[in-house]
């Protein structure tokens, strides 16, 4: 695919697209697969690189796996797993932070595992400081290796009572994978309750392990011997779904996504209500629409599960820049994740950003060298400019700026959209943007 896409916007997105199975969820349910005796079936699969990374990873570790791309079913055979060389580990890791979650299926079946070291967004430090003390208290041993880290284990690892500092979605699913076949009881406390999170729980149930999970963020886990494989619909993107949707009210468009789920967007639609914006639910998906009248501003904190995700939030600012009036945006999962605001500014929008955490409570980042809150005065026209993609979201949400704004941009760097966005030059082309 070429890498630059001319965008000519001003034109309100109409159409119809569907979304299939969530980025933050298929790959981990692939890893999830090394844990069984036997294949298991994968449905609703998207094509999006994350995908092919994770193929990859699981095939030089001797993996069997086959995708049929036009149905989205993926099977994936772990009974011939065996150590795979370094060299190409580093060659397929990628820009991806999944590869961390391999270590507790690759343990359990080969007491060894090399982690390269992890790609991913540059929208903070993201650090792995959890995902090496979780592992380290189950057992494991880590030495930090050139291109990554070498973790193996000497006996069986045993269950554990892990408190979290934070419900970080990765760290709880490194506890998830490694104490469904750990020795004993594990007890998880601040835990990570995101719906991609609830839904590899499913996953790992059908599998054979017993996970309970309490109202308190808490999460108990018995390790079991043996596991099999499953069969299994992934849920659907609900940070893609709300891409489009903020881009339906950026662009004063009208868009019906296909597979949209209300209940893992609960806490977008009532943003997106209040921000003016229309929706109507169906069996089928959700249509989201402009309504025709100003926007209204905001006042928005991003936070873990159920709070606003801070994957919505990038998309969801550019569709502030045309609400009426000042909106404040507090980002309090990552530290750094308004650099994309840059490129908004030179298309013309109005976007101050502050160290300060303003609008909500003090959050981890406050008083610190983080500028995590950010101020939208609109509404302002936006013109065409020239962008670089600077992450997966970030990036997204420049595209929606360049479709909102009046005449051509250059967008630079568009393959890294396609880690998360499944088809997104046709579902543009669908939706009747001029694009080329
Ligand atoms: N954190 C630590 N130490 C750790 C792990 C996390 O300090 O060892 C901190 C992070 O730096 C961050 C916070 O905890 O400030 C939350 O990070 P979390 O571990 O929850 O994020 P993640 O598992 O690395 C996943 C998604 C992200 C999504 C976050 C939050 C995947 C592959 N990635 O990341 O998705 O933003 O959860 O919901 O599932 C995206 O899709 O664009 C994306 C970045």
């Amino acid at each position: 695919m070429a890498s630059v896409l001319k965008v000519c916007g001003g034109r309100p997105l109409h159409g119809t697209i569907t979304v299939r199975g969530a980025k933050n969820f298929v790959p981990k349910a692939m890893v999830a697969a090394l844990l069984g005796d036997g294949e298991s079936e994968l449905h609703n699969v998207p094509l999006i690189s994350d995908v092919d990374i994770v193929s990859g990873l699981v095939g030089l570790h001797g993996a069997r796996v086959d995708f049929d791309q036009e149905s989205g079913v993926l099977h994936l055979d772990p009974q011939d797993l065996h150590t795979a060389h370094i060299v190409d580990i580093d060659a397929h890791a990628g820009s991806s932070r999944i590869p961390i979650l391999f270590c507790g299926p690759l343990l359990h079946r080969l007491k060894e595992a090399f982690i390269p070291d992890l790609g991913g967004c540059n929208i903070g430090g993201r650090p792995i400081d959890f995902h090496l003390d979780i592992l380290r208290t189950f057992g494991a041993k880590i030495e930090k290796k050139p291109g990554g880290i070498r973790i193996h284990r000497d006996g069986p690892l045993t269950g554990a009572v892990i408190d979290l500092p934070y419900p970080s979605v990765g760290a709880t699913e490194q506890t998830l994978l490694t104490s469904v076949k750990a020795q004993g009881i594990t007890v998880l406390r601040g835990a990570a309750i995101e719906p991609e999170i609830m839904d590899l729980i499913h996953v790992l149930q059908k599998m054979g392990a017993i996970i309970s999970v309490d109202t308190d963020r808490t999460i108990r886990i018995e390790g079991v011997d043996k596991m099999s494989g499953f069969v299994h619909h992934a849920l659907p993107d609900r940070i893609e779904a709300a891409s489009w949707a903020s881009a339906a009210l950026a662009t004063g468009g009208d868009i019906f996504i296909k597979g949209a789920h209300q209940p893992d967007m609960t806490t977008y639609l009532n943003v997106f209500r209040k921000v003016g914006g229309a929706f109507d639910v169906t069996n089928q998906g959700i249509r989201f629409y402009h309504p025709g009248h100003a926007l209204q501003p905001i006042v928005l904190e991003t936070n873990v599960h159920p709070g606003f995700m801070t994957d919505w939030q990038q998309p969801l600012v550019v569709a502030l820049t045309q609400a009426d009036g000042i909106s404040i945006v507090h980002e309090t999962v990552y530290e750094n994740r308004f650099g994309f605001t840059k490129a908004l500014r030179d298309m013309g929008a109005h976007i101050q950003v502050y160290r300060e955490c303003l609008g909500g409570l003090d959050c981890r980042f406050g008083r610190r060298n983080f500028h995590h809150s950010a101020v939208v005065s609109g509404p302002t026209p936006l013109h065409g400019a020239e962008v670089i993609i600077p992450d997966l979201r970030g990036g997204f949400s420049h595209l929606i700026a360049a479709l909102a704004a009046e005449g051509e941009s250059t967008v630079h760097g568009i393959n890294m959209i396609s880690r998360g966005y499944e088809h997104f030059l046709s579902k543009l082309r669908a939706l009747h943007a001029h694009i080329e």
